[in-house]
């Protein structure tokens, strides 16, 4: 069994002989009977390991090709246990572009406990270089960055990290392993939150990761039982059963999202598309040679005839809403709601103008969406006869 789909669905073959149930149950049980005192159990609580999460936990190590997979609270609960494998004075070399909530997690907590960084545009091998001290351990980036879609190439990184022995760390939340698997392109760790693609249905909070090797399993298994931000049994189920039918929802986000972008490209409304699958873009050559797509995802940023919030707030069918990877369409305007935190000076640096729109291409009639995207734009502008 190894094509790609037949493993989204049926994962590893269970042996459920006591139910014939042909997926995993969810383990509600937090502790485990021993037979004796001495017995050597499998389980025994289930923060340390359940069942069901495990089932999750061996699905993600097997779809992304590494050899363990892992499975926390959060998307960030999972970085947090990542990085949380080095110590005071190690340095880390992190992308400029990065989720929000990972750059408050890094600056204002690991920073903290003593972990230096250093941020580079990971899309530049001679940054990467330069910014390698005796100390560093890791660099870390997001494959497509939020919310301009940069791409980074995972091989370049990989082999300047390599260079210098340090570990390769990867988020790969707007991929997924269907779109691409950064281990095989070199990294040593990817990271997903399962909140997103992995899941699909705006149901739960979870993040999910997977490593090279042994070595690393075993650093990243102490944090996860160490720390404590597991997933529950429930929610692992709610995953597992998401990542089933990922490769089918990620085909529709794929073939909306390409006719979504033909629609802005041709508006008169829309300054700039912002979607590493349009030929001038430019991570579209490594985007082209190390995924299997361009991703759900279409940022762009509307004219200047538009009011970007009554655009927004005149969508009938897209929600207005922050996360993504939904069988729904989501849009949301970053400088007013993913990245507010940010000044005003930081976003514009940042390449954030009050009119950059993010927008998760959903499951939907594209047609529809399309449709609603249209009758809002020309509401909110000026030119509606245009
Ligand atoms: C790229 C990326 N990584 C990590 C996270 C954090 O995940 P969670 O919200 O599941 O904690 C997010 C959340 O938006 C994200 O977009």
């Amino acid at each position: 069994m190894t094509e790609f789909l037949t493993r989204l669905v049926h994962g590893r073959s269970q042996n459920d002989n006591n139910t014939g149930a042909v997926n995993v149950p969810i383990y509600t049980s937090s502790t485990y009977a021993y037979e004796t005192a001495s017995s050597k159990v499998k389980y025994d609580y289930s923060r340390s390991g359940n069942p069901t999460r495990n089932y999750l936990e061996e699905q993600v190590a097997d779809l992304e090709n590494g050899t363990r997979g892992f499975a926390f609270s959060s998307g960030v609960a999972a970085i947090h246990a990542v990085l949380a494998i080095f110590r005071p004075g190690d340095h880390i070399i992190i992308s400029r572009q990065i989720y929000g909530g990972t750059f408050r997690l890094i600056h204002e907590y690991f920073e903290r406990w003593g972990i230096e960084t250093t941020p580079v545009d990971m899309r530049n091998p001679s940054e990467i270089e330069a910014a390698v001290r005796d100390n560093t351990k890791a660099v870390y980036f997001e494959t497509f960055s939020n919310p301009l879609l940069e791409v980074t190439s995972v091989r370049d990184v990989s082999g300047v990290a390599s260079k210098h022995g340090l570990l390769t760390i990867v988020d790969n939340t707007f991929l997924t392993p269907y779109l691409q698997q950064p281990l095989d392109l070199g990294a040593d760790i990817v990271i997903h939150s399962a909140t997103k693609y992995l899941s699909g249905h705006s149901d739960v909070i979870a993040g999910v990761v997977a490593v090279r090797n042994e070595e690393l399993a075993e650093r990243i298994y102490f944090n996860q039982n160490a720390l404590g931000g597991v997933l529950s049994p429930e929610d692992s189920n709610l995953v597992r059963r998401g990542i089933q039918t990922l490769g089918v929802r990620m085909d529709r986000h794929l073939e909306n999202a390409e006719a979504v972008v033909h629609f802005l490209v041709e508006s008169p409304f829309v300054k700039k598309v912002f979607y590493p699958g349009l030929e001038d873009d430019p991570g579209h050559e490594v985007a082209g040679r190390e995924c299997r797509g361009f991703g759900g995802i279409v940022s762009f940023e509307v004219d200047d005839s538009v009011d970007p919030e009554k655009f927004v707030n005149g969508l009938e069918l897209i929600q207005l809403a922050v996360s993504l990877g939904a069988v729904e369409s989501l849009i949301e305007l970053p400088s007013k709601m993913t990245h507010a935190e940010l000044s005003e000076e930081e976003q514009k640096k940042a390449g954030i103008t009050p009119g950059l729109v993010r927008l998760s291409v959903g499951i939907e009639d594209a047609e529809d969406i399309v449709a609603d995207l249209k009758q809002a734009l020309e509401a909110a502008s000026e030119n509606q006869g245009r």
